[in-house]
């Protein structure tokens, strides 16, 4: 067929199969629209169409992915030193930062996952409040894990983890491999778990600790809400998305790990037809896919539009949003007690 007639054609079939989800009045998700310069951005990723695995491969994708990650550090509040992966969202940013997780706790227990695998391995614990997002099951699952080993740890009135029940669920697991996933923004109640106190249990413990902050990690950026964040920087691993809070077209996802050896040796690859650099970054030592697309152009070109002060601004006009949402339809007669109840019981660790 023609081209030109296919592309006439998919435009018409589509027609009301499309939501609005890229529209300013999308209440379905977390999820946005785009910036204007990060959807032209992402037109140029697929016209360049660079395989985004090396350096050399793709010289100019490589350095952007390098400048985005030094932007994104400092946004999130997170250590400079800390390495990072781009990925498709979330759910394997999950499972990139618990790949290294599981490197790292299994080798304090003198085993070399990498190469003996799960079999016969001391077996994993990952505390959790009891709320966590379903992309944590499935990336349990994924990496050998289990449902099983997932111990669910209640929450409090304010809907997060409590210091007592941390510090039972990590006495109760003691001696063994842990993991603590700590939530920054629960889906339902934008919810921050109190990291400044929780962190420092959990590290005593010797436990590794994970951060869903898929949206509630942006919050970071904006000097009217990083204090729920407080403390968030001292874990050891956190998983955010590009196509929730900073609006970039869908996938893309980061993930970032302090222990930047633990995450090297659960991805890293090496083959003898691969032209590895010694000086630049290769995305394929980082990431758990081998071929991709350049995800750190539209996160570029985004960043460079709005700028630390536009980033700030996107969270707060956002969340001011929300605010009137919750308060005007609390204001309707007949709207319900509970959402009267909602507004002025507020969390105080919440958006
Ligand atoms: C808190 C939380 N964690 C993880 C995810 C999974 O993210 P993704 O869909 O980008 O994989 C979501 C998505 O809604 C989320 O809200």
């Amino acid at each position: 067929m023609d081209a030109t007639q296919v592309i006439n054609e998919l435009v018409a079939d589509v027609q009301g199969g499309l939501l609005g989800t890229s529209g300013g009045r999308f209440f379905g998700w977390v999820v946005g629209g785009s910036v204007p310069a990060a959807l032209a951005a992402d037109w140029l990723t697929s016209t360049w169409d660079q395989p985004a695995a090396l350096f050399a491969s793709g010289p100019a994708i490589a350095i952007i992915e390098e400048v985005c990650g030094q932007w994104l550090k400092e946004l999130l509040g997170l250590s400079p030193g800390a390495s990072f992966s781009l990925v498709t969202g979330c759910s394997m940013a999950h499972v990139t930062c618990l790949a290294a997780a599981r490197n790292a706790m299994l080798a304090k227990h003198s085993w070399d996952v990498e190469r003996k695998g799960l079999s016969g391995a001391p077996p994993i614990r990952i505390l959790s409040n009891n709320q966590r997002h379903g992309s944590i099951e499935r990336t349990v699952r994924l990496l050998g894990i289990g449902n099983d080993n997932v111990v669910d740890l209640p929450v409090n009135r304010q809907g997060h983890l409590d210091s007592g029940d941390l510090l039972r669920g990590l006495q109760e697991h003691a001696g063994r491999p842990t993991i603590v996933l700590l939530q920054a923004g629960d889906i339902n109640t934008g919810v921050f778990d109190p990291f400044e106190e929780l962190i420092p249990i959990a590290r005593e413990h010797g436990a590794w600790v994970h951060i869903d902050g898929a949206f509630g990690l942006w919050a970071a950026a904006s000097p009217k809400y990083q204090h729920l964040l407080n403390g968030v920087e001292q874990a050891d691993s956190w998983a955010v998305d590009g196509h929730k809070w900073l609006n970039v077209p869908y996938d893309c996802g980061y993930a970032f790990v302090a222990d930047s050896k633990a995450h090297w040796a659960s991805m890293s690859h090496r083959a003898s037809y691969l032209t590895h650099d010694n000086e630049a970054r290769d995305q394929i030592d980082w990431t758990p896919e081998w071929s991709h697309r350049g995800r750190g152009i539209t996160t570029y070109a985004a960043i460079r539009q709005l700028g630390k002060q536009g980033v700030a601004e996107l969270i707060e006009r956002t969340c001011q949003h929300a605010h009137r949402l919750v308060t005007r339809i609390s204001a309707l007669q007949g709207a319900g007690k509970r959402a009267k109840e909602g507004v002025q019981g507020h969390p105080r660790h919440a958006l």
